[in-house]
């Protein structure tokens, strides 16, 4: 199943093939593909370099512990998520390593790190559901996450099933023109004729 993008412009297929299903066939991942989408949210840019993102990874192999995560999202999350193959928590170092003084750009890198994890799932034939609904304590909880450190959001990974639940929503986005400005707020760009 795939739901790619009508695009306005050329890009990687990845990145239009890529969206958040709702429906995946219930198995697991190979070893191989979990590593490489590891290895692609590794090489994402940071500030000063500190790769601020930590992932716990719980694969529907792990039955119990997979429950247990599936119970750290919310109800409307938990519903489609269980046929998913593997849970990640994403998950930000608060300080810098450096000097110890807050890291105001960790989430960022974060969000950097899971889009590369998320077109090297797509370039894989997996998809990649983000989620921010979910209960950040109970994780902590459940995985041990230590102090100077938060669980930003959950992803479901997954081969995304033939025939989606309820069909898939069309994609969309708004306009470049509204969001790509020349030097002044809400112009578009000159080169977006
Ligand atoms: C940080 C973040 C939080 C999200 N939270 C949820 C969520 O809790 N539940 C959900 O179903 N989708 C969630 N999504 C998925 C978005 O709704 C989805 O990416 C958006 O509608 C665009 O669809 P697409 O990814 O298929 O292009 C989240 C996505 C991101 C990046």
């Amino acid at each position: 199943m795939t739901m790619t993008a009508p695009v306005g412009h050329p890009v990687l297929a990845a990145i239009a093939e890529r969206w958040s299903p709702k429906s995946y066939e219930p198995r697991g991942l190979d070893d191989a593909d979990l590593c490489s989408l590891f290895e692609a949210a590794r090489w994402a840019p940071s500030s000063f370099n500190e790769q601020p993102w930590r992932f716990v990874v719980v694969r529907r192999e792990q039955d119990a512990t997979f429950g247990r995560a599936l119970a750290g999202l919310v109800d409307a999350n938990r519903a489609w998520a269980r046929d998913a193959s593997a849970l990640v928590f994403a998950i930000a170092s608060l300080n810098l390593a450096r000097n110890g003084r807050p890291n105001t750009k960790a989430l960022y890198d974060l969000g950097q790190a899971m889009a590369l994890l998320s077109v090297e799932a797509t370039a894989r034939g997996l998809a990649v559901h983000q989620m921010g609904g979910i209960l950040p304590d109970s994780i902590a909880e459940l995985c041990g996450v230590p102090e100077g450190f938060q669980v930003v959001t959950a992803a479901a990974i997954g081969y995304p099933a033939t025939e989606p639940e309820g069909g898939g929503a069309a994609r969309s986005r708004r306009p470049l023109r509204e969001s790509v400005f020349g030097a002044t707020w809400g112009r578009p760009a000159e080169f977006l004729g």
